[in-house]
């Protein structure tokens, strides 16, 4: 009997990335609130690692690419129907779902981090506190760092951008642990040592 092999799926990169974005995000999450410079840490974290990631989507190993896990309306349909049957496709890297699930995440991410930074600029903070070009003007601070008005926009803006993204992150999981189940593979597992095993060809 053929016995399945050993693969790599997930590189080095990708893995320090995952759990890098895990502690980035919860700290920036549950510091919102709290203390402001290490909420603001945490979130230029995020945007570092959400820009690492899109590059090495690009050049990164093959299951790490773009190219490798984003599949068209055709096959990610084909997967739904398969799931609802019970008997979805097995993919190696990530299957279609969390391939789309994977472009939410890092757009929601940047999302967030850019509504964060304005809502920082409007209190005249961070990078762009002094950037001339913005999409609202009239939010940010006048000469005395007095806010002229309409400051609330980006705070409530980022708040709603924060809150869809742990959405989405409850959503991932609800996959993760679904696929998991249906393929009776520990996914989490193998984010942690990059294997799988590959099923006999
Ligand atoms: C303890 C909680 C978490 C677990 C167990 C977990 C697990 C996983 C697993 C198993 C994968 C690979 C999915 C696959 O096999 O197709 C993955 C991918 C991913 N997860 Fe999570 N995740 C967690 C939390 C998060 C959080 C909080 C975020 C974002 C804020 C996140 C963002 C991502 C992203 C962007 C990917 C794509 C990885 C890549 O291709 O680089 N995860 N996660
Ligand atoms: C993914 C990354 C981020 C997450 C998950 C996040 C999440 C949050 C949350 C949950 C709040 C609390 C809103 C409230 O209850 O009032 C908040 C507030 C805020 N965040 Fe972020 N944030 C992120 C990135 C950033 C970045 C990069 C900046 C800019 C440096 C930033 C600046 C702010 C500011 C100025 C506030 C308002 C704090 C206040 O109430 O005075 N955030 N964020």
């Amino acid at each position: 009997m053929p016995s399945a092999q050993r693969v790599q799926v997930w590189d080095p990169m990708v893995r320090l990335f995952h759990w890098s974005l895990v502690i980035a995000f919860a700290t920036a999450f549950v510091t919102g609130d709290e203390n402001e410079t290490v909420h603001a840490y945490a979130g230029y974290a995020v945007a570092a690692l959400v820009v690492f990631r899109v590059i090495w989507g690009f050049i990164g190993t093959k299951h790490a690419r773009f190219s490798d896990f984003i599949y068209g309306p055709g096959v990610t349909l084909a997967y739904l129907k398969g799931l609802v049957s019970g008997k979805p496709a097995h993919y190696l890297g990530h299957n279609p779902l969390g391939g789309w699930m994977v472009v939410a995440l890092l757009l929601s991410l940047a999302a967030t981090c850019w509504t964060g930074l304005e809502a920082y600029a409007a209190d005249g903070k961070g990078p762009l506190a002094g950037a001339t070009l913005t999409v609202m003007p009239q939010a940010r601070a006048d000469e005395d760092g007095k806010a002229a008005g309409g400051d609330e926009f980006w705070e409530e803006l980022h708040e709603s951008c924060a809150d869809f993204t742990l959405l989405l992150v409850l959503l991932h999981l609800t996959g993760v642990i679904a696929a998991s189940v249906l393929h009776r593979e520990n996914l989490a597992r193998a984010m942690v040592t990059g294997w799988k095993d590959a099923p006999p060809e």
